[in-house]
């Protein structure tokens, strides 16, 4: 049912506003800058596709943190015009020698960085880029894991971008150390 009228939604947004036009003037600066949410993220307890966990909430408008000429909703930024576009993001995850469930095989963590649009194949999710490492089993007190991804990609208007990993509790709350973002370099043409 909400699948449906997300469907129906896209169509009459379609109408409404042709895929390739903008709303924004055409000298506006295509920007975003969001930082980590500074709480501990509870992990969704039913099971989710190869353990990949939407990161869910970003600070999107204070302090340092802004969207300019994008939608920003649920985690997800909206590319609001064609154009190539440089997407970035940055994670840490924290983990104790305790915490660490040995039995497992939680002991890589990964970042993915994904876009989704109806128009895409495959339920129209797309990985564009994704980060994976083990971590180390050596008896240390509390180690630290840094993740980087970024690039340059052709988005439309209409991509919605998110960030993915593997552990959501692991993550660390620093605003200034977990970070997503996206500015527009130029047309896609
Ligand atoms: C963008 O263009 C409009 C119309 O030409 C102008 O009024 C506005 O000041 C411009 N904005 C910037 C940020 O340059
Ligand atoms: C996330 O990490 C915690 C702490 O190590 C662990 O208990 C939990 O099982 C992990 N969750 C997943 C989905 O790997």
């Amino acid at each position: 049912m909400f699948g449906f009228l997300l469907f129906v939604t896209s169509i009459i947004y379609g109408i409404i506003q042709p895929a390739h036009q903008s709303t924004y003037p055409r000298n506006v600066t295509y920007a975003a800058h969001l930082m980590g949410y500074n709480q501990k993220f509870e992990q969704p307890p039913w099971p989710v596709p190869g353990n990949q966990f939407i990161i869910p909430r970003w600070i999107h408008k204070d302090g340092l943190a802004f969207t300019n000429a994008v939608h920003y909703r649920h985690g997800r930024l909206t590319v609001s015009a064609d154009g190539l576009y440089f997407v970035y993001s940055h994670v840490s995850f924290t983990e104790s020698s305790s915490s660490r469930d040995d039995n497992t095989d939680s002991n890589s963590l990964s970042h993915y960085l994904y876009r989704y649009n109806i128009m895409y194949p495959n339920g129209g999710e797309e990985m564009l880029l994704m980060n994976s490492f083990n971590t180390c089993s050596a008896n240390n007190e509390q180690a630290e894991y840094s993740s980087y991804l970024g690039a340059l990609f052709k988005l439309r208007n209409g991509d919605e971008l998110f960030v993915k990993v593997s552990n959501l509790t692991l993550l660390v709350t620093n605003s200034k150390i977990n970070t997503f973002g996206y500015f527009k370099i130029g047309d896609s043409t």
